[in-house]
This record gives structure tokens, sequence and C-alpha cells, in this order.
């Protein structure tokens, strides 16, 4: 892989850097850069956590000893040469004057070098923001003189549409928005960025991408597994929050925006933000007809039998929290007037795929119809993950008397592209903030419009408690109920399997 810019001497801080995403996430895609070459000369990464660690026990933890590192015996040499760049800080994060130990440590950290290119990354509680930020402004540490100082938060941002305008609001005072990188790791997936590519980059898609040519849009992200050890935290999230205000609607925003005029940063969130501006407001009403919740129940699942939510650790017996949410809505813009986009998300669904279906308009004058063909329409679909790919779906000729139509899959599989793995979205977002490339990462003002369109339904389901949550067993599709979203003769929402080229000859259970 080339190297796409020469890469500036810097240091990462981590904070939280005991916690699960730093060694599930964090520390092994830097070791993935590492090994591609990817990191300067001059580099440095610095834990901070409350524990008590030197130097050379948090390596032992979060590199050595750490599980999530691949191939390890294999890579043992590199990955003692990596360790050597990592350090540790124990801090008080919610301690002011602690900051001072962390400040001088910046300025020995790369001799010869006492104001060096930072990236703060906050991996903390998102209760810590607000402390951790206002704190290193206190101490200088947003300011550049020499060295930049770049900010990478991770969600959720904000609870909903006030909290996240306060910490933007926050944020801002201290930070200047270029410095600030919001990451959604759904956009750091290579699958995810082939969107625009495929729309932008081919003269065959982009014509018929309009209300003219395309019936309705769908966009799923079904996970097999509950809420795992997370249930503190899920509980007080939801569905709606935790999937579709941030990963979903970025989605749909690289599905559905306008084209921009050149590929910068600036261009293509200008364009995002504008699809955020263009979603239709949700009425009571619509949220009562057009968004369904559900709460996984327990079941026997492949023999083995599931917890129902209400019996995770950490779920209160009587929650009414959503696993599942699905809804429909409109984009108020020329391109897609009347166009109905379908969403759902769902934990314990018979299994992991997330896609984006693109169904198109039958044809008006159907030739074939009475000879015992599909009631198919053409569909493209992006394959998310797993078995990352897109798929065309198109009527072909059984071989044979008559002119019997059967929609046959047409597929491309990311496999065939790269003899190298897909590269993790950690691993991308990390390069792109360590070349001040934001384009990945959600800019403030379309965070705060995604939660201006997620605000009514939670509010809604808060005022109205009589609003149903729908349990549906675990392993299943989630509540029956979103059937009745997709309007029209012979449609229904597509469930995939998690193997592409085998999709449609069987459904995992
Ligand atoms: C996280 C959510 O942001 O995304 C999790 O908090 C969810 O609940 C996860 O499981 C899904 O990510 P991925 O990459 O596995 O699809």
């Amino acid at each position: 892989m080339e190297r796409l810019k020469e890469l500036e001497s810097q240091v990462l801080v981590i904070f939280g850097a005991s916690g699960d995403l730093t060694s599930r996430k964090l520390l092994p895609e830097i070791f993935n850069l590492f090994r591609k070459g990817y990191i300067p000369d001059n580099y440095a990464i610095i834990g901070i956590g409350r524990s008590d660690y030197s130097d050379q026990s948090y390596r032992e933890k979060a590199i050595i000893n750490n599980p999530f590192f691949k191939k390890k015996e294999k890579r043992a040499k590199e990955i003692k040469e990596f360790s050597n760049w990592v350090h540790y800080l124990a801090l008080d994060t919610s301690n002011g004057p602690s900051y001072v130990a962390l400040k001088k440590k910046l300025q020995i950290i790369l001799p010869g070098n006492p104001d060096p290119n930072v990236i703060f990354y906050l991996s903390t509680p998102p209760i810590l923001y607000k402390p951790i930020t206002n704190f290193l402004a206190a101490h200088d540490l947003n300011v550049e003189k020499s060295g930049w100082k770049r900010m990478i938060i991770e969600k959720p941002f904000g609870y909903d549409l006030e909290t996240a305008k306060n910490l933007n609001q926050n944020l801002l005072l201290r930070f200047k928005e270029e410095q600030i990188y919001r990451i959604d790791h759904y956009l750091g997936k290579e699958t995810v960025q082939n969107l625009m590519v495929t729309r932008f980059s081919n003269s065959i898609f982009e014509p018929l991408w309009n209300r003219n040519y395309i019936q309705r849009v769908e966009i799923t992200a079904a996970e097999s597994v509950g809420v795992g050890n997370r249930g503190g935290y899920y509980d007080g999230a939801g569905a709606l929050r935790d999937m579709i205000q941030n990963h979903l609607l970025q989605l749909l925003s690289l599905v559905a925006m306008e084209p921009p005029n050149q590929m910068t940063s600036e261009a293509i969130r200008n364009e995002k933000n504008k699809l955020f501006q263009s979603l239709r407001p949700l009425s009571s009403q619509d949220v009562i007809n057009n968004v369904i919740r559900g709460q996984y129940t327990s079941a026997n699942v492949r023999d083995k039998q599931i917890l129902g939510y209400r019996e995770e650790n950490g779920v209160l017996a009587n929650s009414r929290t959503e696993t599942f949410a699905a809804m429909k809505f409109f984009i108020d813009n020329w391109r897609w007037a009347d166009v109905p986009f379908y969403i759902r998300t769902g934990k314990r669904l018979p299994t992991r795929v997330s896609e984006v279906v693109i169904h198109f308009k039958p044809n008006h004058l159907q030739l074939f119809k009475n000879e015992g063909s599909d009631h198919a329409q053409n569909i493209l679909v992006f394959r998310i993950q797993p078995n990352e790919g897109v798929l065309l779906k198109f009527g072909l000729k059984v071989p044979g008397a008559g002119n019997k139509v059967k929609y046959v899959n047409m597929d491309f599989q990311y496999d065939d592209l790269t003899q190298d793995y897909v590269p993790d979205a950690y691993e991308r977002l990390i390069l792109d903030c360590m070349q001040g490339d934001s384009t990945l990462y959600a800019r403030g003002d379309s965070v705060e419009n995604s939660w201006k369109f997620i605000d009514p339904i939670l509010k809604v389901w808060q005022d109205n408690p009589k609003i149903p949550i729908y349990g549906y067993p675990a392993g299943t599709w989630g509540p029956e109920h979103i059937n009745g979203l997709i309007e029209g003769k012979n449609m229904a929402w597509r469930n995939a399997s998690s193997n592409l080229s085998h999709d449609g000859e069987y459904c995992e259970l």
C-alpha cells in the first residue's frame, strides 16, 4: 500500500488507555499502520488512565499480552519494537492541576521538539468530554504554535439534540472545528466509502439515482449478538441512539447526497449536511405510524437458550429500551421527493448483515408477466458487511420454451479485488486524522441536524408510554409489525443471508 502523504512527527494521547476500545481496536489498528510503514519515525503514544502502571507494565498489558493483536508469535519482534513507542501516564482527568504532568510529558517526549503535533483521543465515558477539553485548554494544550493539536471524540456524541449542541458549543469554545474529529466508525468501513465511489465514478448509476427510477431504498444493519456486557450503557441508549442517529444516518447521507463539486472534506461534508437538512421532520402521527420499536425476548436459537433483553446484565427488569427499530421516512428535495426510505436495525436477529438496497422501479409494461416469471425488480445491493461486495439482481430468460424470466445475481466481492485484508475502520480513520483529513469524520452541524431528525421520535416515545414496544424472539427478524411499513404489492423487507453470492437461495436461522 502506498503512503498517502508524508506523515509528520506526532504524539497520540489516548484518554481511556485501560478501556476496552483501546485494547480491542486502537492499539491493534495503530500496530497495523506501523507494519505498513505509516508511522513516522518520530512518534509516541501516551496512554492516560487512572490505574497505576509504569511504561513497561502498561506495554506488557496493552501491547505484548493483548489478545487482540493477531498472529502474536509470528510478529513478536515487531510487537516488541512497536511497544517501545508506548508510554503511560496515570492522571485523574477530572482534576485540573494533574494536567501539568501531561504538559511536561509532551514537552520531553519527542527529543528536540517541545511543542509536538498532538492528537488527543477521547475514548472515555462521555461525561468526561467536557472536563478533559476544558482542562486541556486551561493548560494551553489546544494552542497551535509550531505543532498542530487535534482531538478525536468517540460516540455517543450527545444524548439528544440539546446535549449534542451543548457538547459542540463547549468544544468550540476551546478547539476550532478543524481541530475536532468526531469519529463514526461506519464511515471508516471500506464498503461505506465505496458508496460514493460507485455513485460518482461510474456513468451508469448516477442518471438512474433519483425518484424517476428508484422506487425505494432500504438500509439494514442486523446484528446476531445481544447487548453482551454493555447492558448498563445500552439500556440508557437503545437502537435509535446507538445505531440510527449516527451510523445509519451517516450511511444514508452517502447514498442520497448530491455529488460534491470536488473531493475535499468541506465539499463532501457540505453535501452531507444539506441532506440531513432535507430530512422531512416526523410529526407525532408519523412516529406512531412509521416508526416501530421492539425488544428481544428469550428464545432457543440453534439449540442454545438465549436470554431475553430484560434478563441481560445491567438491564432493568422492566426496561422499555428498544433493541430493534425500523422506520419509514422521506427526503424533501428534488432528487428524492416521494421516494420512501426505510431503515432497520436490531440486535439478536438471525444473522449479522449490513446492507443498502436500492430498489428500482419495475418496467411500465411487463411483457413477460404471464410466463410464470419472478415478480422481482432490479435491485442493487451494497453489502457493507460481512462478505463485502456489490450485488445486482436482474432478469434473464430461463433456457427452454417460452420467455420465463428469472432474477439472477451478478455480484462482486471485495476479496476478488485485493489479496490484502480489508482494513478495519479504525485503521483508516486514525490514519486520516494523522494526515489532517477530516472527510470521513462527522462535522458538528451534521451531527446536530441528525439529532434534529431523531429527537422528535425520542420525545414522542417518552411522552406516550402507550406506544407499543413489541417483543420479538431472539433469532428472528424483529416484530412482524414492520411489514406494514412497506406498502405495495409484492414488496417486502429483504431478509438477506450473510453470504452475498448465495443470496436468495437460503436464509440462515
Ligand atoms: C457500535 C454500537 O457503535 O456499533 C454497537 O454501539 C454495535 O451496539 C456496533 O454493535 C456495530 O458495529 P459493527 O462495526 O460491528 O457493525
